[in-house]
């Protein structure tokens, strides 16, 4: 059964979008078979690792039944990494789209339906824990949280932890916090070992990968693609970090779930 891996957070712009993207494609070239799913009603995630046009259907047709799974799914430039897109959906639909993501089973369902022969499935949620993140979490058997590096960010754990332990006591008690994500770390910046250090003294879910603050990764969110995808060398160490992190986490869920540590494939890197 496919995994189901949601990242989310509390604040906006901490680099979510950024995470799921490298980090299906890490999982993708390191042999899992994954689907990345765009659960957020203002992102567009991957188009551009789509080989179709930039008009997806996607979740929003899925769940109202305007179209099918093998309509809604597209597979990418990567073999082994397909996408669950968003769908189309002007400004006027993200309450209607927000309703339908939320209505009980419905999410649930579209997952079922579309993530048969996958060995992991990503999905990335709105900024914040409201409802669309909620019913990700109530369907997900983990959850990574991401924080900004920063001292602000250290008070806002907390209630992070009671969102998850509320979807756990009331909905889902399968699902596990898999890690707490460090991003948009600035290594020169004064206070920033500090707040990793309080980070990881202070909440052992945190993972020991972190995402700095690279111009790479601007760069290439700017053009919609992994970081992997820039060209030349660029990103190159950017692309090997998302690989220690993607072995971090199925290091944690093996465990989380009382599994051996299974074989690893080699990394696909050719395939780009
Ligand atoms: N590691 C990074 N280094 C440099 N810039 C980054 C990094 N991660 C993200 N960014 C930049 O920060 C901005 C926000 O990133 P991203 O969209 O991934 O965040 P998000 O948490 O998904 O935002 P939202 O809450 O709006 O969905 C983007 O412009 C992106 O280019
Ligand atoms: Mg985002």
């Amino acid at each position: 059964m496919a995994r189901r891996l949601v990242i989310a957070s509390q604040k906006g712009g901490v680099g979510k979008t950024t995470v799921a993207l490298n980090l299906a494609v890490a999982l993708a070239e390191r042999g899992r078979r994954t689907l990345l799913v765009d659960l957020d009603p203002q992102g567009a995630i991957g188009l551009s690792l789509a080989k179709g046009d930039t008009e997806l259907v996607g979740l929003a047709e899925l769940v109202t039944g305007q179209a099918s799974p093998p309509e809604a799914v597209l597979t990418t430039r990567l073999s082994g990494l397909r996408l669950l897109p968003r769908g189309r959906l002007d400004a006027t639909d993200v309450a209607t789209f927000e309703e339908e993501i939320a209505r009980p089973g419905a999410l649930d369902a579209a997952l079922e339906a579309t993530e048969a022969g996958s060995d992991v499935v990503v999905v990335d949620t709105p900024s914040g824990l409201g409802r669309v993140t909620s019913a990700a979490m109530v369907v997900a058997d983990f959850v990574l949280m991401a924080f900004q590096t920063e001292a602000l960010a250290l008070r806002s754990v907390g209630q992070a932890f009671r969102v998850i332990e509320h979807v756990q006591t009331t909905a889902n008690a399968r699902l596990q916090l898999v890690g707490i994500l460090p991003t948009l770390v600035e290594r020169e910046r004064p206070g920033t070992h500090t707040v990793l250090s309080e980070m990881w003294n202070g909440f052992p879910d945190t993972l020991e990968t972190v995402v700095p603050r690279t111009e790479a990764f601007a760069r290439a969110s700017a053009l919609g693609i992994p970081v992997g995808f820039l060209g030349a060398s660029a990103g190159e160490s950017e692309a090997r970090r998302f690989h220690l992190l993607a072995d971090e986490l199925e290091a944690r869920m093996n465990r989380l779930q009382g599994m051996e540590r299974v074989h690893e494939a080699q990394p696909a890197r050719q395939l780009l």
